[in-house]
């Protein structure tokens, strides 16, 4: 009895400092936010034509390491739909959207177009895709070769 008694006292121990607070401050305020829904829609309507046309190779690019900011078809595996995780990856398709949208590049006007292609090569030395996206999507890192296409790309478009 007396050890058992010793072993509530710990639990409850254990419980008062550790988990009451866990509970009060880190799981109920992950549980209220989730209901804070912040809408970016994973996929928007693309008109055919409003879509950049580019070589094969081009588009191969832009899909695997760009479409997920900068179009109207983005994934949001599950911790995307997590908040506050969820809303650190909208905020982003959002921001991205609204600077270059490869599904509305026909939409755009000429100047636009340049702008954004000037843009590019600078973009895509360091900041693009964002560091912060790579440590999940290795597999959107631009190789060098990847760098260098669109580089040229960028470099005809303007
Ligand atoms: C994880 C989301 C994400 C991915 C993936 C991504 N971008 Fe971005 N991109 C953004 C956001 C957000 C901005 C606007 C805010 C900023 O500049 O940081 C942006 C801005 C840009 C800009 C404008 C930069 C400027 O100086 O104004 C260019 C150009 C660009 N991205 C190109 C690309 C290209 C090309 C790819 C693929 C190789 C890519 N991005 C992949 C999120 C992303």
């Amino acid at each position: 009895m007396k050890y058992l008694q010793k072993i509530v006292n710990l639990l409850l121990f254990i419980y008062n400092t550790f988990m009451k607070n866990l509970i009060i401050w880190v799981i109920i305020p992950l549980i209220a936010i989730q209901f804070i829904k912040v809408d970016v829609k994973q996929t928007l309507i693309t008109n055919e034509k409003d879509k950049l046309k580019a070589s094969k190779e081009i588009e191969e690019i832009l899909n695997r390491s760009c479409a997920d900011c900068h179009s109207n078809h983005v994934n949001y595996p599950w911790y995307d739909k997590i908040a506050p995780a969820s809303w650190y990856v909208k905020y982003h398709v959002k921001k991205g959207r609204e600077v270059v949208n490869f599904d509305k590049w026909n939409s755009y006007s000429s100047e636009k177009k340049r702008k954004i292609a000037e843009k590019i090569p600078k973009a895509i030395k360091i900041r693009m895709p964002l560091p912060t996206y790579l440590w999940l999507h290795s597999n959107a890192k631009l190789s060098k070769d990847d760098k260098r296409i669109l580089n040229k790309w960028a470099k005809e478009l303007q």
